[in-house]
């Protein structure tokens, strides 16, 4: 294992790859479009460069280019009479955290003699010293990544058997971390050889065409039918066959499943970007949590997906959080509602922070993942850990395919449809859904809640789809004040109670998209030393929903004014009196102030999306991000 200390090392020396994307194919369609098009829908996982190998008239020729896949296209356009005839190939897409992303480190990377080619996604832990064991021996190394260690290990090994899958299976016993893996040689025509541990691959099954990716969109276009490989599994896909052995090289039967994607989800509907798309997607993601779930307000909801006993659950003594980024944001929303309905304490920790420390958690405590991708290393790590000391694990994930699900002993789908914009906002919304109805459940259970409060609770969420429709039906405004701040620098937001998390959350969304220096705070907060920064050109947006904190907020906004601050609010007061305080009053239908969350994050989503879209930034594939971060 890379160790946390050692990992800014490892950053500086370029070796971790966060993300990449894998596709294979092997059929009679044509092979540099089915790749392309498969890395295409893998861009949100990286983009800084991308690469095919293909096997064409009996040889393996690759491809590569540094920048966008476009580049990638425009060079095989200029190769079609050299590739048309290739029928198996395999291609990738590379984000590497750190130092200039060159056609050298793109993969595929081969061996010396170039006839074997592989992809691949993860780290290869001890390359070190594979790579001084293979250069011993007389290997060649044209790039710096950890991936060429494998290309000629597996083609050393294929020299001694004969055999590629053997090859692949008995070098793959040597390496160390993760990785998912597609290999070709020319010498081994029609035939794609796939591997993965603790990275994700999965296996498209069509007919007389088989496929390899890393995640679902990449295949959909062509097969809803796919296998999921377990960990240090090989499969030998040919254009008519499908074979997987194990570690130890028995056969094994084939679990077919049914992917629950449809292509459209992946088409922008007409929307200039699938974050704006995602974000009017957002009441049907509601209706679509709630449904089977809760009907009326006077019925108890449905949460058969905790397998927690009643008992166990009236006993449970402590739940902890772990997730990343927005998630946590989500969370943060969630320790709100569980304490305040469920009288459980609730602690939300960013999974990094975690896994490096010495944590209490036992058979009493409820570990909760939070993920959108089901496949981010820390979280998976920190669920991993918690489940070794016997907690009970619950997921919330928008995969239910994902490696965290597979850890799950409850697993809360939050089925928001496939989140193509590496911003999340469907699936945050999908998640705050989750742990509504988490403590919903658990009040009911434990008989914690005022009946009267659960009801408006639940009535105030079957309403919330028409009331967010009604929101993103009048966007005039938001995008009147995006224009007006977008050349700030600086942006503050400030809110109390549950809604701090929809500061942390909105300055977020705007920071990752627009690269606009934006924080969160608990505006209680602002005059223990931030209030230092305001003067007339930062705006400090204060979230102001009905409630409890309504007022407090109120008078730290008054705070910021006084310090000549440029003055936004979000609020679902009609107070006119908020015109003479405020610049700008950006305003949202009225909830109940413990669902506000939900409400108040929709016009900041939008803020950040018009700022960046007016700046030109590049909305769905901000630069240096990812849309699921597999290695820690
Ligand atoms: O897939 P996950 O929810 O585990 O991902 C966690 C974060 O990487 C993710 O939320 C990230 O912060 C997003 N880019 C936020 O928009």
């Amino acid at each position: 294992m890379v160790k946390y200390w050692e990992i800014e090392t490892e950053i500086e020396k370029g070796y971790l790859y966060i993300m990449c994307g894998i596709v294979g194919y092997v059929g009679e369609k044509n092979v540099a479009e089915v790749l392309t098009k498969g890395l295409s829908s893998l861009e949100y996982r990286g983009y800084d460069s991308s690469g095919v190998a293909l096997l064409a008239d009996g040889k393996t020729k690759v491809y590569k280019a540094e920048g966008k896949l476009q580049n990638l296209k425009d060079l095989l356009a200029t190769k079609e009479s050299e590739i048309k005839t290739a029928n198996v190939g395999i291609g990738h897409i590379r984000w590497a955290t750190h130092g200039v992303p060159s056609i050298k480190n793109a993969h595929p990377h081969t061996c010396n003699c170039g006839k074997l080619a592989v992809v691949h996604n993860g780290i290869i832990e001890n390359f070190k010293e594979l790579r001084a064991k293979l250069e011993a021996k007389g290997c060649v190394f044209q790039s710096e990544t950890d991936t060429e260690t494998v290309a000629h290990l597996v083609a050393q090994k294929y020299n001694e058997v004969k055999d590629l899958k053997e090859a692949v299976r008995l070098a793959t016993k040597e390496l160390e971390g993760a990785y998912a893996l597609c290999i070709i040689h020319q010498d081994v025509p029609n035939t794609i050889i796939a591997t993965r541990r603790n990275a994700p691959l999965l296996i498209g099954v069509g007919e007389g065409e088989n496929f390899a990716a890393s995640d679902v969109p990449a295949i959909i276009e062509y097969t809803k039918k796919a296998i999921y490989l377990d960990d240090n599994q090989v499969a030998i896909l040919k254009a008519d066959s499908i074979q997987i052995f194990d570690a130890d090289n028995n056969e094994v039967k084939q679990k077919v499943e049914l992917l629950p994607w449809e292509p459209i989800a992946l088409s922008k509907m007409g929307y200039k970007h699938f974050m704006l798309k995602e974000i009017h997607e957002q009441p049907d993601v509601i209706r679509n949590f709630l449904s089977g779930k809760l009907h009326s307000a006077t019925e108890p909801i449905k949460l058969d997906e905790v397998k927690l006993d009643k008992l166990k659950l009236k006993n449970l003594n402590r739940i902890q959080v772990v997730a990343c980024g927005t998630s946590l944001h989500a969370a943060l929303v969630g320790k709100y509602i569980i304490e305040e309905l469920c009288e459980i304490p609730v602690d939300v920790e960013a999974s990094s922070e975690y896994i490096y420390r010495k944590t209490v958690t036992d058979e009493h405590t409820l570990v909760i993942g939070v993920s959108q991708s089901g496949e981010t290393a820390d979280t998976l790590t920190a669920v991993k850990q918690s489940k070794a000391r016997g907690s009970h694990i619950l997921i919330i994930t928008n995969r239910p395919d994902s490696a965290m699900a597979r850890e799950a002993d409850s697993l809360v789908p939050v089925n928001a449809g496939i989140e193509v914009s590496v911003a999340a906002t469907k699936s945050y919304v999908a998640q705050l859904m989750a742990f509504y109805a988490l403590a919903l459940h658990l009040a009911e259970i434990k008989e914690s809640a005022d009946k009267d409060e659960i009801q408006t609770i639940k009535n105030e969420l079957l309403l919330l789809p028409q009331k967010i429709e009604l929101l993103l039906s009048k966007t005039d405004k938001i995008q009147k004040c995006a224009r007006m701040y977008s050349s700030s620098k600086n942006f503050i937001f400030i809110a109390r109670g549950i809604n701090y998390a929809t500061a942390l959350e909105g300055a977020l969304k705007l920071k990752e998209i627009s690269y606009i220096n934006a924080t969160g705070y608990p505006a209680g907060e602002l005059k223990h030393g931030p209030i230092a920064m305001l003067d007339e050109t930062l705006p400090v947006l204060s979230i102001m929903m009905s409630g409890k904190v309504y007022e407090k907020i109120l008078s730290n906004a008054q705070e910021s004014k006084a310090r000549n601050a440029r003055m936004i609010a979000l609020t679902d007061s009609t107070d006119e009196k908020l015109d003479e305080l405020f610049d700008y009053v950006l305003n949202v239908p009225h909830v109940h102030e413990l669902i506000s969350p939900i409400m108040a994050i929709v016009p900041l989503q939008l803020l950040a999306y018009h700022i960046a879209e007016f700046l030109g930034k590049d909305v769905d594939q901000p630069r240096n991000l990812a849309k699921s971060v597999t290695v820690e």
